[in-house]
């Protein structure tokens, strides 16, 4: 067995010209077979300069290239194994269909072996051929899988999106047309003095000149000035729509579809990509209209003025447009590289600020400023590298111009010494011939422009259209709700498979209080995300008066139920402004009164700023316990009628708790309460406790008779049974 080089390479870096010759729900297979952690062999490829090209596996690239992944494992094979390996696929090809043709001669039942076989060989080639034109560059790729929108639809869309802001066109069109035209126009007038008053010192005529010149100059400085605002203003405009719809959307959707998304990658579409979609509508706009004007004005006036010279310019257009489209493609190649490592090296940054604290904790600043000098001298690597082929492109389109003008300044001046044009036809043909440089050089990079725009516009596109979208309908919950809750018959199961709640029942007569108990990760959040409908039962029913929460009303739903979570989240802000978060009407009296409820008095004594402290987002200036009791009063200002306290003081001391407890009964008495809790002294408070195990009941009732009677209960509280032993019956 031959041994080859292995590399993991990016995924750009391979070519696929056959990219979709293979059945669509084979790639499917082979997609959800690598989700399910299945590993694959490497694809073999030939390499051609610093590329690869896929010599076999070409159903493996596809569905790496559908599962969104950015390298793969290659595997490096010889021009003479690619031909040995084509080889034995023909021979081993021909001796299948000989044996089946020979087979099915003797046969019936082999027919069919054989009529799939052909369609197999039919279909593969129809496939091979309707995917060659997109190979050879004819036409667009097919996108595959669910890669978001597909471009043409995110390229018209991105058309509609700009129509939104009709006037910005017009006048962005309008400036744009003025500015070419006067850039033209000043380069004419330019001819007509050195044919006029420059010859002759006529100063009449170079005053009338001087007339026309200053006008078009203000034109040309109004078109700037107009242009460069507008398109400023409609990508303003247009990045702001779109971000703003997109967070829209993300606060309107369920929870579970944002969920989906890591932080940083929102992050990064909300920002990075609505903001380059934007600056480079910006630039194909600037480019699409302006930059053509000026190109076709400018060749009409040069194969107007002296087509003898304009066939010596012709010549050049050629090697030049092979230089900018092959070596524009390669610098767009490298900058996306660039742009790669730029996104490695903020995430590893984020990542290091985050865990600062585990960074000098473990000493391990020296191995972090390495992998982030590492990070980061490759990103300047890639960026130089496109740069050094930029600067190669650009000096090699101002070589070929020089070269071409200096052909026409040498034959240009032998045609005006015999007198077939004037120096100064001469004169503006070398002005318009430098005039085309430029928009050539910068047409040549809108096709590269759009695709960045597509990729940008479709992953904040993917954003906007996030569903499904929370609806407010259903039936209206009762003005004052009684907070009586049923469970009948709920599962709960999460799309991965895993169960977590199996035909759980029990029911809370309305202002009970119950405990609810079980080991880490048995639901008890989960029941918490099933009442506020951020997650939704697999089987069965949740009523609250009667009412199935899936029917109901959502607002109202969410009024009347209240979670207080285990790591509840602190906005930035005052402490005031936190505890009426949600509640904005509360006055000052109800706010103090949760205040004193959550047992946050103390604290708030300690502070000089008092209410009017600003808390740091995420409240990271104070310490858990004390998050957790803001988060407990804000809830209590909210004024649920029913409450469900998820863990809500597992931070706070068990000293505190019990204070806590204490106090806030009679409040909790007026309301339908669970507790979701892991102390053993808290749970003893409460007249019933619900024990779950496996996602169903264990246990219901008196915690002094669950203690005795239900073996999960003594497991779970085993260690704190024993010192709470010869406790008294529980009292609220
Ligand atoms: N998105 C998810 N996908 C799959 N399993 C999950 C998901 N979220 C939570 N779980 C699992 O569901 C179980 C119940 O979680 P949870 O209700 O938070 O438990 P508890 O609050 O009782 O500690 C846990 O075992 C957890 O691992
Ligand atoms: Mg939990």
């Amino acid at each position: 067995m031959a041994q080859f080089e292995t590399l993991v390479v990016p995924i750009d870096s391979v070519i696929d010209l056959l990219s979709v010759t293979h059945a669509p729900e084979v790639i499917q297979r082979y997609r959800e077979a690598m989700d399910s952690g299945a590993s694959f062999p490497p694809i073999s490829v030939i390499r051609a300069g610093r590329r690869f090209i896929v010599a076999d596996g070409h159903k493996r690239l596809s569905a790496c290239k559908q599962r969104g992944m950015a390298q793969v494992m290659v595997q490096v094979w010889s021009w003479r194994m690619l031909a040995g390996d084509q080889a034995r696929q023909f021979a081993r090809s021909t001796t299948r269909l000989v044996s089946l043709l020979w087979g099915s001669i003797h046969d019936p039942g082999m027919r069919p072996w054989l009529r799939k076989f052909y369609w197999d060989t039919i279909l593969h080639w129809r496939r091979f051929l309707s995917a060659l034109p997109a190979s050879l560059g004819l036409a667009e790729r097919r996108q595959g899988g669910d890669c978001g929108a597909r471009p043409e639809g995110t390229f018209f869309r991105l058309v509609r999106e700009c129509a939104r802001f009709p006037r910005h066109l017009v006048v962005i069109t309008v400036s744009l047309a003025a500015l070419g035209a006067a850039q033209l126009y000043l380069t004419w007038i330019a001819k007509l003095w050195a044919d006029g008053p420059l010859r002759t010192g006529d100063h009449r005529a170079l005053h009338a000149l001087a007339v026309r010149a200053s006008l078009s100059c203000i034109v040309l400085i109004l078109g700037l000035f107009f242009s460069r605002y507008f398109l400023q203003s409609l990508n303003q405009h247009l990045v702001q729509a779109l971000r703003d719809r997109a967070q829209r959307r993300l606060l309107d959707v369920e929870l579970s579809s944002v969920r989906r998304f890591e932080v940083g990658e929102l992050m990064s579409r909300m920002f990075n990509d609505a903001g380059a979609l934007t600056q480079f509508v910006r630039e194909i706009l600037r480019r699409g209209i302006g930059e053509t004007f000026v190109l076709a004005g400018s060749l009409i006036m040069i194969v107007r003025l002296e087509w003898r010279l304009a066939a010596i310019i012709a010549l050049v257009g050629p090697p030049v447009y092979l230089l900018l489209s092959y070596c524009g493609a390669y610098v767009r190649r490298r900058s996306a590289e660039a742009q790669q490592e730029v996104g490695a090296l903020s995430a590893s940054f984020t990542q290091q600020l985050a865990g600062l604290s585990t960074i000098k904790g473990f000493q391990t600043e020296a191995a972090e400023q390495r992998v982030f000098e590492r990070k980061d001298s490759l990103y300047r690597r890639h960026a130089m590298r496109s740069q050094f082929w930029l600067a190669l492109m650009t000096t090699g389109v101002w070589a070929l111009t020089f070269a071409a003008l200096l052909a026409v300044v040498w034959y240009g001046t032998s045609l005006v010494a015999l007198g077939r044009v004037t120096p100064g036809v001469l004169f503006a043909f070398c002005l318009y011939a430098v005039q085309t440089v430029e928009p050539v050089r910068r047409l040549g990079e809108v096709h590269g422009l759009t695709q960045q725009a597509l990729a940008a516009a479709s992953r904040v596109f993917e954003i906007i259209d996030l569903g499904p979208v929370e609806h407010d309908d259903g039936v209206a919950l009762p003005d004052a709700i009684e907070g009586a809750l049923s469970f009948e018959g709920v599962d709960f199961q999460f799309p991965s498979g895993r169960s977590v709640l199996r035909k759980l029942s029990f029911t809370v007569a309305p202002r009970e209080t119950v405990a609810i108990v079980a080991a880490s990760g048995g639901g008890k959040s989960t029941i918490a995300n099933l009442m506020l409908r951020f997650l939704a039962p697999t089987g069965g029913r949740i009523l609250l008066d009667g009412i199935d929460i899936q029917d109901a009303r959502l607002s109202q739903l969410r009024r009347a139920i209240c979670v207080v979570e285990q790591d509840p989240f602190i906005f930035s802000g005052s402490l005031f402004d936190n505890l009426r978060y949600g509640s904005p009407d509360a006055e000052a009296e109800r706010v103090s009164d949760a205040i004193a409820l959550a047992g946050l008095e103390r604290f708030l004594a300690a502070l000089p700023a008092g209410l009017d402290t600003q808390l740091a987002e995420s409240g990271r200036n104070i310490s858990g316990g004390q998050y957790q009791r803001i988060a407990l009063a804000r809830a209590i200002v909210r004024d649920p009628a029913v409450l469900v306290l998820d863990e809500a003081t597992s931070a706070v001391d068990s000293e505190t708790e019990q204070g806590i407890f204490e106090r806030i009964a009679p409040w909790l008495a007026r309301r339908t309460v669970l507790v979701m809790t892991h102390r053993l002294s808290t749970v003893m408070r409460f007249p019933r406790v619900i024990v779950l195990s496996e996602g169903a009941i264990a246990g219901d009732g008196n915690p002094a008779l669950l203690m005795r009677t239900c073996p999960v209960f003594q497991r779970l509280f085993a260690e704190q049974i024993a010192p709470m032993a010869g406790r008294e019956a529980p009292v609220i």
